[in-house]
C-alpha cells in the first residue's frame, strides 16, 4: 500500500484460553491459536493477563513470548505483581488498562488524568525494560494530554462505545462516537503519539476506522474468536485483514 501508514494487526487470543478453563486441561491452547493467528495476516498477538486470571494465565505469557515471532503486547492493570511479571516476560509492548473484578470486559478507558500520579512509576519502570507502553484511553482531549506528559509513547483508543452504538443501531450516537475517535486520532497524532484502537471491533467498524490514517494498529478478539467458530480462525482473520485493507484503500483513493 502507499500513502498514508499501513494499518497493523493484532490478534487478541483471550478467548481461545476463556473457552479453554471452561472445561480446565490444556485445549483449545491459546499459542496454537496465536500461531495460527500469525501464519493468517496478523501483525502481532495481544492477551490480556487479568488480576482474577479468568483467560489468560501466567505461563501462557511465557509461552507466547518464546513461541511467537511477531511482537507480543501484554495487556495488564498497572500494579505492582503485573509488572513484575511483564518485565520477567519482558513483551514488544505493554498495554495499560483498567480493570475491575466485576466486570465481563475492559469497560472504559484508563483515568490517566486521576490516575496520573500512580501510572507515571508504572511506565518509567516498563520503558527503562524495554517494553513499549501504551494507555488504553477514552477518545477524549485530557486524556491524550495527560498520556503524552505522562510520556507514554502509544495511545490505544478504546472504540467500545461507538461499536455498542453501531450494534444498537443508534446511527446518530454511532456518528458522533465516531467523530470523537477521528478527532482524537488526529489529537494524538498531533502530540506525538502513536495510535492504536481497539474494543468490540467487527469487519464492518474495522473497515470504518480503517479510513483514519493517523490509526496504525487494531487490536481484536472477541469477535475473531467468535467468527472463528464458523469459519475456522484462519479464515476470520484474513477476512478481518481484507476488511482493514479494503477501508484504508478506500480512503485513500477517496
Ligand atoms: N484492546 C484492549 C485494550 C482490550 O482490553 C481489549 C479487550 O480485552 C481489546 C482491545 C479487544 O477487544 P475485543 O475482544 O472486544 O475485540
Amino acid at each position: 500500500m502507499s500513502g498514508t501508514r499501513a494499518l497493523r494487526l493484532g490478534v487478541n487470543v483471550d478467548h481461545i484460553a476463556t473457552v479453554r478453563n471452561a472445561r480446565g486441561g490444556a485445549r483449545p491452547d491459546p499459542v496454537r491459536a496465536a500461531l495460527l493467528a500469525i501464519d493468517a495476516g496478523a501483525d502481532g498477538i495481544t492477551a490480556h493477563l487479568r488480576e482474577d486470571r479468568r483467560h489468560i494465565r501466567d505461563e501462557d505469557m511465557r509461552r507466547l513470548k518464546a513461541a511467537i515471532s511477531k511482537p507480543l503486547n501484554f495487556e495488564m492493570a498497572a500494579t505492582e505483581q503485573m509488572l513484575d511479571i511483564a518485565l520477567s516476560v519482558a513483551p514488544h509492548a505493554c498495554c495499560l488498562v483498567p480493570e475491575k473484578r466485576t466486570e465481563r470486559t475492559t469497560e472504559g478507558g484508563l483515568d490517566v488524568v486521576g490516575g496520573f500520579g500512580h501510572l507515571k512509576p508504572f511506565i518509567a519502570e516498563l520503558s527503562r525494560g524495554g517494553v513499549r507502553v501504551s494507555l488504553f484511553i477514552e477518545p477524549d482531549g485530557a486524556a491524550l494530554e495527560a498520556a503524552a506528559a505522562l510520556g507514554a509513547p502509544v495511545v490505544e483508543l478504546h472504540t467500545g462505545a461507538w461499536c455498542h452504538a453501531v450494534e444498537q443501531g443508534e446511527e446518530a450516537r454511532a456518528e458522533s462516537e465516531f467523530e470523537r475517535l477521528r478527532v482524537a486520532a488526529m489529537r494524538a497524532s498531533g502530540l506525538g503519539l502513536e495510535c492504536h484502537a481497539g474494543h468490540g471491533l467487527d469487519f464492518d467498524t474495522a473497515r470504518r476506522i480503517a479510513s483514519l490514517p493517523e490509526i496504525v494498529e487494531l487490536n481484536i478478539g472477541h469477535f475473531l474468536v467468535g467468527e472463528a467458530l464458523f469459519v475456522g480462525l484462519a479464515e476470520s482473520v484474513r477476512l478481518m485483514r481484507k476488511a482493514m485493507d479494503e477501508g484504508r484503500a478506500a480512503a485513500e483513493g477517496a
